[in-house]
């Protein structure tokens, strides 16, 4: 095919799959919908907002196999899929989509491991020369006890699958380190506590970076900031994300290339070298320590909530750039733009969350999304009545731009007061990096 017959390919994209139900795989949708030559975006299982936006609908049947779906994407004749989240890709999803003839955005089962194992992730960074935390792995509480009395100093216990943003623990004495591995071999996190990680603790300000990857090439997308901890000042209990902003002005674009060369290549060619094609989003997230920046997590997808702040910089060609990326044919993708401003997302959560969320209360909104604000749905639902219900622990994320982040966060806390159900929460504390508060 020539260079211009592969251009007009990617002009075919008409229908698109994402499968998830987050505020990410919301935020993606709205992103996609904003190019014009998209005609349908079916978002499986999707949630109470994803039909708010033009061309977007749930696709029922709502289930997460994924022979099912695959049966819908050859029904529905889908060009491209997206996996939004983690849990599929790590069971190999997309492995099966690809073998079915589908053209998917997310990496297979081998390359997820990137995020679903931490100990692999660490050997690919020592292997290919990437900045990271010292680490010493264990596979039995003996093991790992014995470790932590040789170091005699906390470490951070981690354990080495995926536990849904719980399997961190970033311990002040030894004696939480020791408790933090009896929990990993407790069985209270299934398949992902058979084995642990142990880290040296570093300091410095976070954050994180993404590349949209063809097997071969990468786009560098803006740096962003999450508010992991549940409570303002950074206090209480780890969550998914309570908020993010991007770009984050932490690092430069001259910082951003430098971390693109000391990071995002050298992961993209060590997957390469180990036989990955590695199609889908690279996620680095990043310390700046004192002697360097230093990766402590690799994901395999966007993260949530740092999607729903940068998919409103996207330039409308995203979803042909998405499009290349899974065709692996990156060269053939217009230039991805972004645009200048200043991006903030606030997520709203239910009283509870995140240990034990409640559900089933009904949500008034009073606000419509437009090209400045947005509401992401994550979890909610729409009841017989046609009801906003809640659904999970975080609602629903509160997106603004502007010019400034003052101004962002201005037009997002000022329109926070429209949304409101029982027990709603939110950190309004949520870019204190960059404002003056
Ligand atoms: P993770 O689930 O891997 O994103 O880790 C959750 C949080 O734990 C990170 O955002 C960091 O704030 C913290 N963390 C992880 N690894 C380390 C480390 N080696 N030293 C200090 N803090 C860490
Ligand atoms: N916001 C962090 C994550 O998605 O893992």
């Amino acid at each position: 095919m020539t260079k211009n017959q592969k251009t007009d390919k990617l002009r075919e994209l008409k229908k698109i799959l994402i499968v998830g139900s987050g505020g990410r795989e919301n935020s993606i949708a709205w992103a996609l919908s904003r190019n014009q030559t998209i005609e349908q975006i079916y978002v499986c299982p999707g949630n109470g907002g994803t039909a708010n936006f033009e061309k977007c609908i749930c696709l029922n049947p709502k289930s997460e196999d994924a022979k099912t779906i695959i049966k819908e994407c050859q029904r529905l004749q889908i060009n491209l899929v997206i996996i939004g989240p983690e849990v599929p890709l790590a069971e190999g999803m997309a492995n099966k989509m690809r073998d079915a003839g589908l053209t998917v955005f997310g990496p297979d089962k081998e390359g997820a491991q990137l995020e679903a194992s931490k100990g692999w992730a660490k050997d690919l960074m020592i292997e290919n020369n990437i900045p990271t935390a010292k680490y010493w792995s264990a596979e039995s509480k003996e093991e790992a006890l014995e470790i932590l009395k040789r170091f005699n100093q906390p470490l951070v216990i981690k354990a080495d699958g995926l536990a849904a943003g719980k399997g961190v623990t970033v311990c002040e004495t030894i004696e939480q380190s020791k408790e933090a591995i009896k929990e990993v071999f407790s069985g209270k996190f299934g398949s992902a506590g058979k084995k642990v990680i142990l880290e040296e603790k570093i300091e410095g300000p976070e954050v994180s970076i993404f590349a949209l990857c063809d097997g071969e090439k990468l786009i560098v997308l803006p740096p962003a900031q999450d508010h992991k901890r549940l409570l303002e000042g950074d206090n209480g209990p780890n969550t998914g994300g309570m908020g993010a902003y991007a770009p984050a002005l932490v690092i430069n674009q001259k910082d951003l290339e430098d971390l693109t060369e000391l990071v995002l290549q050298p992961t993209l060619k060590g997957l390469k070298k180990k036989g990955i094609n590695y199609i889908g989003i690279i996620y680095a997230g990043l310390m700046l320590t004192s002697s360097g920046p230093k990766v402590i997590e690799f994901n395999c997808r966007f993260g949530d909530p740092e999607c729903q702040a940068l998919m409103p910089l996207m330039g409308e060609e995203f979803a042909s750039v998405i499009f290349a990326c899974a065709r692996g044919e990156l060269e053939n993708a217009p230039k991805l733009t972004f645009n200048n401003q200043c991006s903030v997302c606030i997520v709203a959560a239910s009283k509870g969350y995140p240990e034990s969320p409640q559900k089933g209360d009904k949500i008034n909104i009073n606000i419509d999304s437009n090209s400045s604000l947005q509401v992401f749905h994550a979890g909610t639902t729409i009841d017989k009545f046609d009801n906003i219900i809640t659904s999970g622990g975080r609602v629903l994320s509160l997106v603004a731009q502007g010019e400034s982040f003052e101004k962002a966060f201005d037009l997002a806390y000022s329109n926070m007061k429209k949304i409101n159900f029982d027990g709603m929460h939110f950190r309004e504390d949520i870019g204190y990096q960059v404002r003056n508060i």
